[in-house]
């Protein structure tokens, strides 16, 4: 057998090293390399010598193909992160900030296979067995067949699974709570090492891949937004699912960040109560203040989210700066994207901030990822900066370029009919939208210059 060998490994890249140093030359972090040793297992790299291999079964790609068999929860907002259930033999991460609601959603989850017929088993490494029957009592998921562990150490899990296969009792789903706690005998480095993650990561994708048993693996995140340590683990499972949402607010959002099986970019929306988590069909209803009372620099953008439409309210603030600097301050959007949106309205629109304080805020907490919410954002600003609200129950989306002119963005239709569902009336919109000339009730005003949207939002005040 090879010597054993140390190294260190950097806990936030996991770049590795021969020698310690105080910072990791790969990502620059400080003080993250730890030692970790590669005698054994996966990850110990070269150094033993090649033995002789057996030839691999080689396949034509025009086979036969069978449609991936899924667990469907019936929750449909988790069932559609997760393209459509969770797929047999397949390995998910559930990744989120520590007291998210990580447990209490994957607990509701076990709850609710279990209560359809599919036999789950819940390994915690977090907690102990009667902190999990409280929190199970709370939900109300006590009365289900979900079996339970309280156990961290990866070849006693396995065994664990092993004997209840040999029973007959294969389990459809196996929950691992969480990722950091595993450790395997396999490797000497302490558990949530990059190594051990590895490593327990890669045991559980194996076993669930010759089980045919799916498994569900929760991630710590690290204040930079990374699974803590190893980003490795993204790219061993097949499907990354982030829950993330402002712990200051109620509602919690479930963002598919790859999917083997499905599309990415799909959003389920939770809320937080006291008995758990409940799934919200409406969410546009969440991000939306008062309608009817509009005042002025608040403007609704009609986002997307994968494939589903979502009204956000923007909330802008422009005030004379006492400062030779006028402050920009942005919470749930780009701050880079506002500067460059306020270099256009100046430029192109003669819309003086220069010297002034801009506040932009996005309602509930939620953060806006697509550029298609430029012309909400500047509808907030202009109708902030002249002091007038905006045209009652109105929308807007749209791109808006460094000339000026606005460009048009995808699913258009879905957009607009969400608003019109929730009783809007008018939707600002670029010109050459594809889906312009569609019947529908809702007042359509094209927008082709964002000097346009300035005069029109001004002057067409009803
Ligand atoms: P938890 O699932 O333990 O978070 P994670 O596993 O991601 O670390 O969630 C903990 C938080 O959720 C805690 O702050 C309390 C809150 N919570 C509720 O508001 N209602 C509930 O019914 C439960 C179980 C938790
Ligand atoms: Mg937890």
């Amino acid at each position: 057998m090879a010597k054993a060998k140390q190294h260190y490994t950097c806990q936030n890249c996991s770049a590795t090293y021969t020698q310690w140093a105080g910072k990791c030359d790969a990502c620059g972090e400080w003080n993250t390399l730890t030692e970790e040793s590669v005698n054994s297992g996966i990850g110990s790299g070269p150094g033993k010598k090649l033995g002789k291999g057996r030839p691999a079964k080689l396949f034509e790609l025009s086979g036969e193909t069978i449609e991936a068999p899924r667990i469907i929860s019936k929750i449909s907002e988790f069932d559609r992160v997760c393209g459509g259930g969770v797929v047999n033999g397949s390995a998910l991460l559930v990744g989120g900030d520590p007291g998210i609601g990580k447990s209490t959603l994957l607990m509701q989850m076990a709850a609710q296979f279990s209560r359809l017929g599919h036999s789950i088993v819940y390994i915690s490494g977090e907690e102990s067995v009667g902190q999990i029957r409280m929190r199970a009592q709370r939900l109300e998921a006590d009365q289900t067949d979900v079996l339970l562990a309280t156990e961290t150490n990866v070849e006693n899990i396995l065994a664990t699974l092993d004997e209840l296969n040999s029973k007959d009792k294969k389990p459809a789903l196996v929950i691992i709570d969480s990722i950091q706690t595993l450790w395997s005998d396999r490797v000497d480095s302490a558990p949530g090492t990059v190594t051990q993650v590895r490593t327990a990561t890669q045991a559980m994708i194996q076993y669930s891949k010759n089980s045919g048993t799916a498994v569900i693996l929760v991630g710590h995140v690290t204040k930079e937004g990374q699974i803590a340590g190893p980003r490795v683990v993204e790219h061993m499972v097949d499907g990354v699912l982030y829950f993330e949402g402002d712990r200051n607010h109620q509602y919690r959002i479930l963002r598919t960040v790859k999917n083997r099986f499905g599309a990415t970019d799909e959003i389920g929306v939770f809320e937080m109560s006291h008995s758990g988590l409940r799934q919200v069909h409406n969410p546009s209803a969440l991000f939306l203040g008062n309608q009817d009372q509009q005042s002025p620099g608040t403007a609704v953008f009609a986002g997307i989210e994968g494939t589903r439409p979502l009204l956000v309210e923007i909330q802008a603030l422009v005030a004379p700066s006492p400062l030779g600097t006028p402050r920009r301050a942005v919470i749930g959007w780009d701050s880079q994207r506002l500067s460059m949106l306020l270099a256009v309205l100046e430029a192109h629109c003669g819309v003086q901030l220069g010297k002034h304080d801009v506040y932009l805020n996005i309602a509930g907490g939620y953060r806006i990822q697509e550029p298609a919410a430029d012309m909400a954002v500047a509808a907030a600003l202009i109708s902030s900066l002249s002091g007038k609200p905006l045209p009652a129950q109105s929308i807007f989306f749209g791109e808006v370029g460094l000339s000026g002119a606005t460009r048009p963005v995808n699913h258009p239709l879905s957009r607009i009919k969400e608003a019109e569902k929730l009783g809007f009336k008018r939707a600002f919109f670029p010109k050459n939208t594809k889906e312009q000339n569609l019947k529908l009730d809702i007042e359509k005003i094209e927008i082709e210059e964002l000097s346009d949207l300035a005069g029109k939002i001004l002057v067409d005040q009803k």
